[in-house]
């Protein structure tokens, strides 16, 4: 009913006399794919509508990966494209857009007070020379997804190091005929990259330190060895994860075809619906960590910025400035588990109800760590996710793999100091 209420308003503006359309502000907002159902979304966008008269919204959704999205912005940008005029940007593309000047200065847009709320990672992602670029809208972060019911059912607990997940996972699994033990992101894009990431700053690893390039380490040469392992030598994750993204993981463990899981916090909205066959079965936690490091969680999200080539700049940073609102962003986190980007919800009772493990994630979203800040960071990322697919998949040992990856990493950011 609402989105017939919705193409009529679109035809109503299209058909409109010349002096009458003048009354009305199309709005054109780009987005990822919502994950779910996204009706709830649809429903916040007609709040946008009813409380601002003469701005009509038209959403308009990319693919879910975050890969093809930074493609079709890279491609319109560049042909300053007036199309869309809010966009929905990961945290590893501000930077990019900003020294670009695709994107409009909305620093006014923050008192002290917003800029405190907001988490320290998204702030950093949307702020390049000191400008704001774009309003943090949901925070991400690696978590480890595990079936309850099953951890109790052989009297295990949560594990906190790698080795208890391995340890679990293969009693588990030998016990559960068609169970998989633990599932993530290995397709070669950008998902594989946050998910190497944990494991290489988990063994003191990193790729870039001080500005210099420092991918080929014994640190991360363990790192990279111990994750192929998991498939070749533990038999804990199935070879399936080398073409794995966060939806399909999802629909394995969603379906009880997982005992853990890493994936993004959305997930455990869709496991809690009624009529999922893991509802009330799932409990999350932090990702393990090796015997002697610290759990590395790494930072994702998306920002809400306006194209600098929109004809509706104002109207824009209306929609921008709605769903940065503590209320939008609540709505968003009880219907879609989108994260809220503003710490003071994360002691909100309702919320807290609703998600009580969302409390805890506020330590996880404080610590999680970003990928380069760098507006270089689509090039690195682009040597990267190859020579750590090749890794996985054994077309290449570890070393070679991230020997690779420093020379030419190395060799992107000699080129364009
Ligand atoms: C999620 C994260 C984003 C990350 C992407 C990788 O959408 O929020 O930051 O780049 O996953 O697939």
């Amino acid at each position: 009913m609402k989105s017939v209420l919705l193409l009529l308003c679109v035809f109503i503006v299209c058909c409109l006399p010349a002096d009458k359309k003048d009354k009305f502000t199309v709005v054109v907002f780009k987005h990822g794919k919502i994950a779910g159902d996204p009706e709830p979304f649809r429903k916040l966008l007609k709040k946008f509508e009813d409380e601002n008269p003469g701005i009509v919204i038209r959403d308009e959704m990319l693919p879910a990966s975050t890969d093809e999205q930074h493609q079709f912005y890279v491609i319109n940008l560049e042909g300053k494209s007036s199309d869309f005029d809010v966009l929905s940007m990961d945290v590893i593309w501000v930077h990019e857009f900003a020294r670009a000047g695709w994107l409009r200065d909305l620093t006014h847009m923050l008192s002290g007070e917003d800029r405190n709320d907001f988490f320290p990672g998204p702030m950093q992602a949307v702020t390049y020379n000191n400008r704001v670029y774009a309003i943090p809208w949901y925070i991400d972060a690696g978590l480890l997804y595990y079936r309850k019911d099953l951890l109790e059912k052989y009297g295990f607990s949560p594990p906190v190091t790698w080795e208890e997940l391995i340890r679990i996972a293969q009693y588990i699994i030998s016990r559960e005929p068609g169970l998989y033990g633990f599932i993530w992101q290995g397709k070669q894009y950008e998902g594989l990259v946050c998910n190497v990431l944990e494991y290489l700053w988990g063994n003191g690893g990193d790729i870039l330190r001080d500005g210099k390039v420092v991918i080929y380490s014994d640190e991360n040469i363990h790192a990279l060895r111990f994750i192929r392992d998991l498939i070749i030598k533990y038999k804990v994750t199935p070879p399936l994860v080398t073409t794995a993204i966060e939806e399909s993981t999802r629909h394995i463990f969603g379906n009880g075809r997982a005992l853990f899981m890493r994936n993004w916090p959305y997930a455990w909205n869709i496991f809690e619906k009624e009529g999922s066959p893991v509802k009330g079965m799932v409990g999350v936690t932090l990702l393990p960590s090796f015997s002697k490091g610290p759990s590395a969680s790494t930072l994702g999200g998306w920002q809400l910025g306006v194209n600098k080539y929109s004809k509706h700049p104002e109207e824009a940073e209306k929609l921008v400035e709605f769903f940065a609102l503590p209320e939008s962003q609540k709505i968003l986190a009880i219907t879609l588990g989108y994260k809220p980007a503003r710490r003071s919800l994360y002691s909100d009772k309702e919320l807290i109800k609703e998600q009580p493990f969302i409390a805890g994630l506020y330590d996880v979203f404080m610590n999680a760590r970003p990928r380069p800040l760098t507006p270089y960071y689509m090039m690195i990322t682009q040597v990267t996710q190859p020579e750590f697919s090749a890794a996985l998949s054994g077309i290449k040992t570890p070393e070679e793999s991230l020997k690779a990856a420093q020379r030419q990493i190395d060799y992107i950011l000699a080129a364009e100091r």
